[in-house]
Formats: C-alpha cells, sequence, structure tokens
C-alpha cells in the first residue's frame, strides 16, 4: 500500500488508503509466507491511517467520541462508565493541575477533553491522523477547552523527534500503542520524552497470559482482531511487561482490569442485546451495534457510498468493524484477549 497516489478530501481523509485497507488485508490473508507480519509491520502507517479515515465516522456514530471500552456498574449509562474509564486512568496516574501531559494516539480528542476537566492538567493530543485531528479541534473549541488541551499531528514511534527529550510530566495512551509496530518502540519513546520521575499510564489491547498462539482457535481470534481494528500484530501481556522494562520504566502497578469479578462484561454493548442495556438511552447505543442496528447502518453506507456522500472503501471497513465485533467479544468471554490491560510506570530519577 502506498500514499504516493493518495488522493486527499477536504477533511484530512485520503481516498485511496480506504480502499486500500480491505484491499491489504484480502492480499494479506493470501500470503501465508508472511508468518512475521512483516507487511503490516512496514506499512503500519497507511494500515492504521486507512482504517482510521474510514471507521471514525461510524466509532463516532456509533460508539461515542471516546474510542475505548470501560467496566460497567450495574445501572450505570454507557457514557459514564466511559467517563469514570478516563478518570481512573488519570486518579491512578495522580494527574494535577500545572502538569503538562501528552495523549499518545488520542483519537478525536474525547479522553483527552474528559481527563482535562477531571484533572485540570494541560492535555497535548498526539495523533498520525489528519481528519481526527480536525474533528478533536473542532469538538475541543465548541466546548472552550482550546487553551487547556491542543492536538498536534505526528507518529508516536518519532516523539523524541518532534517534542525533543524530557517535555512532559506525565504521559497516557488509551487503546493506542497496540497500532504500533513494536512495543518496544513506541514504549521507548515515550520513555524519552517524559521527565525523569515523570508517569506513563496505558490501558493495552493484549492477548492475556492464557492465549497461546501454537493453538490455531488462538491465533485466528488474534487475527481477526487484527483484521477488524488496523492492528499490525496482536501481542501478549507479557510483550508490554517485557517492553515497558525494557526501555527503562518501573512498573508500579499492572492489572487486567477485565479480570475484575463484574456483573456486566466490558464488551457487553458489542453483544447488541438489548436485553442487557443499563439505561434508557442505552437501549439505543446497544442496538446501534446489534444485528438489526448494524443492518441499517451498513446499508445506509452502502447507499451514501453510492451517491458519493463518504469516500469509497468506507463500506469495507464498516464490514471489517463487524469482524472485529465479533472477535472482540469472543476474546472477551474466553478471557484470551483483554483491552484495558492498565499499566502504571515511572521513568526512574536521574
Ligand atoms: C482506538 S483509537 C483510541 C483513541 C483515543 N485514545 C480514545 O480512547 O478515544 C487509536 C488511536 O491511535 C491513533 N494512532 C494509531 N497509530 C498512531 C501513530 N503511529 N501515531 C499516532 N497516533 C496513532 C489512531 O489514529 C487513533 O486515534
Amino acid at each position: 500500500m502506498s500514499s504516493s497516489a493518495a488522493a486527499p478530501l477536504n477533511d484530512g481523509r485520503v481516498q485511496d488508503r480506504i480502499e486500500n485497507y480491505s484491499q491489504f488485508w484480502k492480499k494479506d490473508l493470501q500470503k501465508e509466507e508472511d508468518k512475521d507480519n512483516k507487511n503490516r509491520l512496514d506499512q503500519y502507517t497507511d494500515v492504521v491511517n486507512g482504517y482510521y479515515d474510514g471507521a471514525t465516522g461510524l466509532y463516532e456514530y456509533a460508539w461515542s467520541q471516546s474510542f475505548h471500552f470501560s467496566r460497567f456498574y450495574k445501572g450505570e449509562a454507557f457514557l459514564a462508565s466511559l467517563a469514570r474509564h478516563e478518570h481512573y486512568l488519570a486518579s491512578q496516574m495522580c494527574l494535577r493541575p500545572g502538569l503538562r501531559v501528552l495523549d499518545v494516539g488520542c483519537g478525536v480528542g474525547g479522553p483527552a477533553r474528559e481527563i482535562a476537566q477531571f484533572s485540570d492538567a494541560e492535555i497535548v493530543g498526539l495523533n498520525n491522523n489528519d481528519y481526527q485531528i480536525h474533528r478533536a479541534r473542532k469538538y475541543t473549541q465548541k466546548m472552550g477547552l482550546q487553551n487547556q488541551v491542543t492536538f498536534v499531528k505526528g507518529d508516536f514511534m518519532k516523539l523524541s523527534e518532534q517534542f525533543g527529550e524530557n517535555s512532559f510530566d506525565a504521559v497516557y495512551a488509551i487503546e493506542a500503542t497496540v497500532h504500533a509496530p513494536s512495543f518496544e518502540g513506541v514504549y521507548g519513546e515515550i520513555f524519552k520524552v517524559l521527565k525523569p520521575g515523570g508517569v506513563f499510564g496505558v490501558y493495552e489491547w493484549v492477548m492475556t497470559d492464557d492465549w497461546d498462539p501454537s493453538i490455531p482457535t488462538h491465533k485466528e481470534l488474534a487475527h481477526r482482531i487484527e483484521l477488524g481494528s488496523g492492528i499490525p500484530e496482536m501481542r501478549p501481556m507479557s510483550a508490554a511487561r517485557d517492553a515497558l522494562t525494557s526501555v527503562g520504566f518501573t512498573i508500579e502497578h499492572q492489572e487486567d482490569l477485565a479480570d475484575r469479578p463484574d456483573a456486566i462484561p466490558w464488551y457487553y454493548p458489542l453483544e447488541g442485546d438489548i436485553r442487557k442495556a443499563q439505561t434508557f438511552w442505552d437501549y439505543f447505543t446497544v442496538w446501534r451495534m446489534g444485528k438489526s442496528g448494524q443492518f441499517v447502518s451498513h446499508n445506509a453506507m452502502w447507499l451514501m457510498e453510492k451517491v458519493g456522500l463518504l469516500p469509497k472503501g468506507t463500506y469495507d471497513v464498516g464490514e471489517s468493524l463487524k469482524v472485529a465485533g465479533e472477535a472482540l467479544v469472543a476474546g472477551g468471554q474466553t478471557k484470551l484477549f483483554t483491552p484495558m490491560y492498565l499499566v502504571v510506570s515511572r521513568k526512574p530519577k536521574a
């Protein structure tokens, strides 16, 4: 996949890479010899950007401006649970007024705005996707938070080049660094831009310690998550732990929050079972995720793409989101996958 012939749309999306996303995976599935995922690791920027150019509108429509999962209390509304998940990370990291904080892979800025309001810290959101930055700035301006929350374009594999070393008091990443071609690479860059004594908090997508890639069904599950979510390579939890310590971090706290004995599992909205909706408004969210909701939105997308209201390839990216939804639920039910491996680590004082 090459972006050289890419046709930019006027909102930051790039036509060719959305179309190429599904083509890329079709080819990838046929390439038995690419056992080490070399193509995907080499081309992570275009693969991930193609995915988000196509998926962002759907994420916002079906989920919210926060593109992550969360735990649920009984009776807790969907949006309240997303916010609580963000507050939890901020409180574990002790974010507070006066700190300059980097949000790595910030999406359209839902968590950055929420964490800024919760902690009073200054947040810089970093994202490699123009379309999402464009939307993040618009929403932030609308909320009047533009002096506290700003957004910059950049690749999280090159943070030190962009910001210089020792430039942030704290860094967090919510369900984003899984898109990196290697955990060592992205965590190493985060380590460099943190000031000595600074804290890094992450909710990481990983396969749990029960996952065994030598078992074909386990390997296939990881592959379906990769394909459906624009991920170059799903890795085990131990890889995240090892990478953090190998780049120099001291791990202060780690926990798979999906392992808490919650009555309502994190993946319940994806199951599309409206009987599980926790509040009246959540019926709509859960319906949108279910079969009838998907039928409506996917047909609408097909039509909008045909009449030119959506860029070509968006429908196919939507199809891959269906694959993701099913795979993520299966991963959650079998506890082979978690989207909320929480690790709080610190850069030692010099
Ligand atoms: C699942 S979304 C999570 C977004 C956000 N953290 C949230 O919770 O709403 C993953 C984000 O990582 C960003 N991303 C992926 N690869 C990146 C890279 N190499 N550099 C910067 N951002 C990247 C994507 O553009 C997307 O915004």
